[in-house]
């Protein structure tokens, strides 16, 4: 994927048409590796395909877990974490720092020796939050100055981890599910106190496999460690909110749109996107149509909104909707007055350093941004001028910026877009199949 794959936007047409966003991320990558700690067959419907999951589909066949997809159907044929194998090579996750921080807890429970690596973006994200934890229970980890590569030394069997109880310093699902799926093979319970209300992915599915968890106060989470091998998963995938995002924030900023988006995850602890955007007085509608594995899911309506206008951004909403900033942020500049993101900060850990790299993006694109340690503020009114952005390797700096050229002054040109398919294989499809005129050109120039 080079810097000189662009996706170029003529601004204009209306978008009008339904969208069904790719199987969840996050669910995704617990699935998968759920399928890998069960015993026996289990059979994932809808799981993203992309090159975000590909990492931890190839950890499986490293760790000898047979598996096979038909289209998005995943069947995982497992002997269960006691017949793992340790890994030949480093396992690669890509630039994914969910397959990375998911698998340290997964192999802790199995006991295996492994090394985790992955690109020089995910060398560069942290990894002590998980590392520190998941050493005080007990696991053979080390870590590089605080980052990837993770080397686990192999754990005598029979010898189970310690539970106890962590309180993180920052909200973060993707810490307390290593250390969930460590506590798996843990002695005695394990708690984890957040500061805020992160996903609650790995908690549905595991209470769905029949296992013991309480919650004992806010943002906490009590696993009693099961006593045999976990049960298979027989499940079908919600999509992806935080994909449906982009199509969703395109159709409120571009003058006659309405786009339906179909079968799409509304888990509370991912839909802070959608508050901030009726805050907003987007004309949004969305209608919860059942749930699955206990993911609730359902349809949103969304419909061309010239009436947006900004708002205040901070708390626990952050943390609802850490991974949507980027397409926050172009409804923003196409709503009246300002929008003000903090206590944020975050976002400076994530695939880029989100603020420095949207609001560099942003401006490029003439939206006059104004950054803060912990946030940003967009100032509003004066829309998109157009030109050419960078998407700073990170896939969703690609599509927000992508969309927003939708409704810009002129052509919006982003480098580097390619990333898309890291998360969202069909974006650009999608995109055009609603009318929007954004296509491939070689970029020139790209830096
Ligand atoms: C994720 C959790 C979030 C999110 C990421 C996926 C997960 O990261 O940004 O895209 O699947 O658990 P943190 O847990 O680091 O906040």
């Amino acid at each position: 994927m080079s810097a000189a794959e662009a996706l170029r936007v003529q601004p204009g047409p209306s978008l009008r048409g339904v969208v069904t966003p790719p199987g969840d991320k996050s669910i995704s990558h617990r699935a998968i590796l759920l399928a890998a700690l069960a015993q026996g067959t289990s059979r994932v419907e809808n799981l993203l395909v992309a090159g975000v999951t590909r990492p931890m589909l190839n950890a499986l066949t490293a760790l000898g877990v047979p598996w096979r997809l038909h289209e998005t159907t995943l069947t995982v044929e497992s002997p269960g974490p006691q017949g793992w194998r340790a890994p030949r090579a480093p396992l690669h996750c890509g630039h994914s720092a969910t397959t990375m921080r998911l698998l340290a807890g997964a192999l802790a429970a199995a006991g295996v020796p492994a090394v985790l690596d992955g690109s020089p973006g995910l060398r560069r994200r942290p990894m002590r939050r998980v590392t520190e934890p998941l050493r005080a229970m007990g696991v053979p980890i080390i870590d590089t100055d605080g980052h990837a590569p993770l080397t686990l030394a192999a754990r005598p069997s029979g010898q189970p981890l310690r539970g106890g109880t962590f309180r993180l310093a920052v909200a973060s699902a993707q810490v307390k599910s290593a250390l969930l799926l460590a506590g798996l093979a843990a002695a005695t319970p394990v708690t984890v106190h957040e500061p805020g209300p992160s996903r609650d992915h790995t908690e549905r599915l595991l209470q769905g496999l029949g296992l013991r968890l309480a919650f004992p106060a806010a943002h906490t989470v009590t696993l009693h460690p099961p006593q045999g091998p976990l049960p298979p998963l027989r499940l079908r995938l919600p999509g992806d909110i935080s994909a449906a995002a982009f199509v969703l924030v395109a159709a409120l900023i571009t003058p006659g749109s309405q786009v339906v988006i179909e079968g799409v995850g509304l888990n509370p602890t991912r839909t802070g996107l959608l508050d901030a955007l009726q805050r907003m007085a987007a004309d949004l509608t969305v209608e919860p149509q059942g749930e699955a594995y206990g993911e609730p899911y359902g349809r949103i309506t969304a419909r061309y909104s010239p009436q947006l206008h900004g708002t205040t951004i901070r708390g626990d909403l952050v943390v609802r909707m850490i991974d949507e900033f980027p397409i926050l942020a172009v409804a923003a500049a196409y709503a009246q007055g300002p929008t003000t993101v903090r206590e944020a900060a975050e976002l400076r850990h994530k695939e880029s350093d989100r603020i420095t790299a949207l609001a560099a993006g942003l401006r490029a694109l003439g939206v006059p941004v104004e950054e803060h340690p912990d946030g940003f503020t967009i100032l509003g009114r004066a829309g998109v001028a157009g030109g050419r952005a960078h998407a700073h390797g990170d896939h969703r700096l690609a599509m927000a910026l992508t969309v927003a050229g939708l409704a810009a002054h002129g052509p919006v040109e982003v480098l580097g877009a390619g990333m898309f398919r890291e998360s969202y294989p069909g974006f650009v499809a999608d995109l055009q199949r609603l009318g929007a005129r954004v296509a491939w050109r070689p970029g020139e120039g790209a830096a």
